[in-house]
């Protein structure tokens, strides 16, 4: 068969065209970031089930675990001000669901080196952290070590896709951390290494990315405020200060890039195998207060 012209092409295409766009104008259902709490539920968790939420932020998804759940959180983050606010919202939950303060602690710490007992818990729940973490190998094997035998941890992460430059790859830096640490091959290499065994590994970020589009508009908005942001950098400058104007354009490309399919969000469920025994760590529940050097991540919300 001969190729079309170019005549023939255009005249293919003008008649699916309106179709075709009143199709993508369709939602596919997309799932939203929700689907981490169905992941947990497929665990069917007994009641006090012990789950550790490392790096909790603000404290959102460790309230709605134990709102969800039967089941005692601890969460753990570096920065204070997220601990203070965690602790905030704890607080305030209680109003709609009485005593679930009492079923969740937080404490000071960071995932290289958590201040939890060996196989003190049954599920890491670690979600839109480790991009901000060098040390990769450090913080699997903790959860390693901090989970039971045949405990599971569920981990979201942001990796590189292939289609990402290196100049995009260096803003991704400037927002989130190393990019070694989103490069895929690593945080491969960084699971393998644990010991910890990989039960399902899915790409997730188009999906909540179309998701979040369509239930608040958040991706498409971020594009507009890019346009504005490269237009009148000086005005954005004067207002908010040169790095909040570097970390608010990084963020809004970051957007971008989720809805181009040039990062890879992958969801994790891993589980620790009967037959690796944790290392003897010195890190133990009486150290709890670690020293909080280092540098933190922004609290930069991908997800959501
Ligand atoms: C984007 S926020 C995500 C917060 C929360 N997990 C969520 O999904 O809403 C990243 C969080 O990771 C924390 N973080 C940064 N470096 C960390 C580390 N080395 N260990 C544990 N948490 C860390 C930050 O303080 C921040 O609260």
């Amino acid at each position: 068969m001969t190729e079309p012209s170019l005549a023939g092409k255009s005249a293919r295409y003008e008649a699916i065209e309106d179709t075709f766009l009143a199709e993508l104008d369709e939602s596919l259902r997309p799932r939203g970031s929700d689907t981490l709490y169905d992941l947990v539920d497929e665990l069917g968790l007994a009641d006090g089930a012990i789950v550790l939420d490392a790096g909790c932020g603000k404290g959102h998804h460790a309230i709605e675990l134990a709102r969800r759940f039967d089941v005692g959180v601890i969460g753990i983050d570096p920065a204070p001000i997220h601990l203070d606010k965690a602790a905030e919202a704890i607080a305030a939950a209680e109003s709609t669901t009485p005593g679930i303060s009492a079923r969740i602690n937080l404490a000071p710490g960071r995932v290289e080196r958590l201040p939890l007992e060996d196989g003190s818990v049954d599920v890491v729940w670690c979600r839109d952290v480790l991009g901000a973490v060098e040390d990769l190998d450090a913080a699997y094997s903790e959860f390693a070590r901090v989970l039971r035998p045949k405990g599971q941890a569920i981990i979201y992460q942001s990796g590189l896709a292939p289609d990402l430059t290196e100049q995009e790859a260096r803003r991704f830096r400037a927002l989130d951390g190393p990019v070694t640490s989103a490069d895929p091959g690593r945080i491969d290499a960084a699971i393998t290494a644990s010991g910890l065994h990989v039960d399902r590994r899915f790409s997730v970020g188009l999906e909540w990315a179309e998701h979040l589009a369509e239930t608040n508009g958040k991706g498409p908005r971020r594009l507009l405020h890019l346009a504005r942001l490269l237009r009148q950098p000086e005005h954005y400058i004067e207002r908010f200060g040169r790095w909040e104007y570097d970390v608010m354009v990084a963020d809004c490309y970051w957007h971008l890039w989720r809805l181009m399919g040039k990062l890879d969000e992958k969801v994790y469920l891993l589980t620790k195998p009967t037959d690796i025994r944790p290392e003897v760590s010195p890190v133990t529940a009486s150290h709890s207060h670690l020293c909080l050097g280092g540098s933190i991540a922004l609290g930069v919300d991908h997800a959501q």
